[in-house]
């Protein structure tokens, strides 16, 4: 009996060891492996994997990415999120644009070489002024990135004119059904068109998930990844769910850290050469959450950039890290973060490799 079990342990490790092998060969795997990758336990095989395949293909060098979330106004209602319409209890803000371009100025002036902008669907914010607030940050020598949701055809060419670089929307599920159940107001058809668009106007495509949504399984996170490579994007990134008490969500004390850094590996196998971030919400789970992830895989941080005031209002989920640091204290503390595993902050704009 006792032989048995060693035989059937020795199979199940050699069938990881061999996919491994695979994958780091032809960054090619079906749906099978990619699940038998995603239940197995030797995670520290699969990880250092990953990190040994980051290292080969985008270096050592850590992508900033400074994060300016302007306004936590939405008019979608994603069941999972704290920035939802029908959430009362949020103090809700919104930024002007000369303060969201002032903040810019104070990011690129820190050293970053990357601006994102972020928000909840605020319509204050019309196509003309965000297109101002684009062409006057470009001024400023960085690439910009816009994480403002869901956009009409038009708006997204109006955006990449003012001179866009990138555009981060995630794709959340592609489980259909989950997403139409999480998002209400929102279709999975209309958000796969979106990230069509948002290819077709060239930016670079950021896309990704949350791991542990209720309701996720793991053969849909395999889907997920595959739709990642069909796209194929130049950047996704993975972040645990975290549940938030005032949203319609059943409460969970599951913590998804361990299982988003798997998929997280898992992309970087098969997507060799894109931008992964070391997620915040990987942090907001373990201590060292994006240490490890960036010791996993990942290539980019996204350290935020909003003014301290604001920040606790930016509430997605709750304990969300650097709520009451400032954007200079987050710049210098995350560069000392990435030298102490002998990683280094890039000095470029850190475009996908294909389009640099
Ligand atoms: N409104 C834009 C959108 O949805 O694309 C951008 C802002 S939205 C707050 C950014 C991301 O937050 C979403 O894509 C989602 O993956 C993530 N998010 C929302 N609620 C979350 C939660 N409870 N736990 C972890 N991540 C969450
Ligand atoms: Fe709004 Fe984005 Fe939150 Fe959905 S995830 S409620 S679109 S901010
Ligand atoms: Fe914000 Fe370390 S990155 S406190």
């Amino acid at each position: 009996m006792k032989i048995r079990i060693f035989d059937r342990i020795c199979a199940m490790t050699s069938g990881i060891y061999s996919i491994l092998d695979k994958v780091i060969k032809l960054h090619s795997l079906n749906e099978d492996d990619i699940l038998r990758l995603l239940k197995t336990e030797e995670n520290n095989n699969l990880f250092s994997a990953a990190d040994k395949v980051r290292k080969e293909h985008v270096g050592d060098e850590v992508h900033l990415r400074a994060l300016i979330e302007f306004s936590n106004y939405c008019k979608q209602n994603c069941l999972y999120c704290g920035l939802r319409r029908d959430n009362p209890k949020i103090t809700r803000y919104r930024l002007e644009p000369q303060e969201i371009i002032n903040l810019a100025k104070k990011a690129a002036d820190y050293g970053y070489k990357t601006i994102v902008l972020q928000s909840g669907e605020d319509l204050y914010y019309t196509v003309d002024k965000i297109s101002k607030i684009i062409s006057e940050i470009k001024n400023f020598d960085v690439a910009v990135a816009l994480s403002i949701g869901e956009k009409s055809f038009e708006e997204y060419k109006a955006y990449r004119r003012a001179g866009t670089d990138r555009y981060l929307l995630r794709i959340e599920t592609t489980d259909e059904a989950l997403y139409n159940k999480l998002n209400p107001s929102m279709s999975l058809q209309n958000r796969m068109i979106c990230l069509e668009n948002i290819k077709k106007l060239g930016y670079e495509v950021g896309s990704g998930i949350m791991v542990g949504l209720p309701g996720q399984t793991l053969e849909s996170i395999a889907k997920d990844i595959l739709y990642f490579k069909s796209i194929p994007v130049d950047m996704a990134g993975i972040g645990p769910f975290i549940y938030h008490p005032d949203t319609p969500i059943k409460k969970t004390e599951e913590n998804f850290f361990e299982l988003a850094l798997k998929v997280m590996a898992i992309l970087r196998l098969l997507m060799p050469d894109i931008n992964i971030p070391a997620t915040t919400a990987m942090e907001t789970l373990n201590l060292n959450g994006r240490l490890i992830a960036l010791q996993c895989g990942a290539n980019v941080v996204m350290p935020n950039a909003t003014e301290t005031a604001y920040r606790k209002h930016y509430e997605i989920y709750p304990g969300k890290i650097c709520i009451g640091d400032s954007p200079k204290h987050c710049r210098f503390c995350i560069e000392n973060k990435i030298k102490s595993i002998n990683r280094c902050v890039g000095e470029n704009r850190g475009y996908h490799r294909s389009n640099s």
